[in-house]
């Protein structure tokens, strides 16, 4: 007889960032013609980088010619853009193998996927305030969850518990939705709690290109030992304009290895199996980002994002309003005014100001007092909602 999976029973009725674009597609029916300014889920607002519109163009043209023809491509990848990905850790001292970059169509997609690698029984640390879909994946997956509450005295970046030993261990930085950024150390101390535990570190740096502190680690692999405890997971997405492009790439170190089996052995036979790749177009538009244009416009476009976030902590540098991130990430974690509940704070943003923002119970009951607001808008409505913030908040 066949049975429903019955973990779905144990989701929210919808997914948060459904959730509000259903409320947000309500409102603007109700008030037809108005403006609303988004800073909701962190959808870029700038389009893709020239070098790689025409690494797009010039694949399209590829896939008309007899000659430069490609149908399925190379397992896990084309060589180039895994080749192009491993350079990249390089320019920062960290060594990776073109082979053990795996490519995906994105953070999410993977975040979920790569908890085929482990046995149901192994229970998930998930930090929170988290991105949902790390709890709502896990949940799917019937797979229990121990959850690390994050708190602003430890700069929403805690240190490993004591108590039950997890299996896999969520880590996102710079986070989301807080934007912070562990520090070597506290990541360091992550990577022996999980060696020590025979754990593994699922390390979500699809944030990393906003760090500009130097000091601050991009990847997990700066760190000593964590190539035989973590996979990282990266994206595109908000690096270059990706989100509705879909491209991204996993690292399993080959020394990762669990009861005897290798995990880039396992994953390679997952992958073969579930999936035939990404598209030969969307391939070459990722080894365009990675070319010295790529990287010069790319930046660049980071650069505007950021300048969004300089305009907003400035406004609400007067409102009186606690708040974090926006310096090497791309949200500002705001706390709700006194005695004002997150939804109610975001339902009066888009009642009175227009502003469509993520409450941050969303994230899990410890982001409750919070709300976010992502710095991917176009400048011009940036400057907008951060007028109207400051003058009805300050
Ligand atoms: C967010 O707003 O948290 C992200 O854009 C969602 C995502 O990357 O899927």
């Amino acid at each position: 007889m066949l049975k429903l999976n019955p973990h779905y029973a144990e989701l929210k009725d919808s997914y948060l960032f459904r959730r509000i674009a259903e409320k947000t597609r309500l409102w603007q029916e109700a008030h037809p013609g108005e403006k609303l300014l988004r800073m909701g889920i962190g959808d870029v607002s700038q389009p893709l980088c020239s070098a790689v519109i025409e690494a797009l163009h010039a694949a399209v043209e590829d896939q008309a010619s007899m000659e430069r023809f490609h149908g399925y491509l190379p397992e896990n990848g084309l060589p180039e853009f895994r080749e192009a990905v491993a350079a990249h850790y390089g320019t920062r001292g960290v060594r990776i193998e073109a082979e053990e970059v795996f490519v995906s169509s994105g953070a999410s997609d993977e975040l979920g996927d790569i908890l085929d690698l482990f046995a149901p029984e192994s229970p998930a640390l998930i930090m929170e305030p988290a991105y949902p879909a790390y709890v709502d994946a896990t949940v799917i997956a019937g797979r229990r969850i121990l959850r690390l509450p994050a708190r602003r005295e430890e700069d929403f970046a805690p240190l490993p518990p004591e108590g039950e030993a997890p299996g896999l261990i969520y880590l996102c930085s710079p986070n989301n939705p807080t934007g912070a950024v562990f520090s070597r150390e506290k990541l360091r101390a992550w990577v022996d709690y999980a060696s020590a535990a025979g754990a593994v570190i699922l390390f979500d740096a699809a944030y990393e290109a906003f760090i500009e502190e130097p000091e601050l680690p991009r990847s997990i692999f700066e760190i000593e030992g964590a190539r035989r405890c973590a996979i990282e997971i990266c994206s595109l997405s908000k690096t270059a304009g990706f989100t509705g492009t879909r491209l991204g790439y996993t690292v399993i170190p080959k020394e990762l290895e669990r009861g005897g089996s290798s995990l880039h052995a396992m994953w390679i036979r997952n992958r073969t199996t579930k999936t035939n790749g990404v598209s030969y177009l969307l391939q070459k538009a990722g080894i365009a980002v990675f070319s010295p244009e790529g990287q010069t416009q790319t930046k660049a476009c980071i650069g505007i994002y950021k300048q969004n976030a300089r305009t907003l902590m400035s406004a609400l540098e007067g409102t009186g309003l606690w708040y974090c991130g926006g310096k090497n990430a791309p949200y500002l974690w705001v706390s709700c005014p006194e005695g004002v509940g997150s939804w109610a704070f975001f339902d009066r943003l888009l009642n009175d100001l227009h502003i469509v923002a993520t409450p941050g119970e969303g994230f899990g009951e410890s982001g409750e007092g919070y709300i976010r607001f992502s710095t991917f808008g176009n400048p011009g409505d940036t400057e907008e909602a951060a007028g109207r913030l400051a003058k009805y908040l300050g």
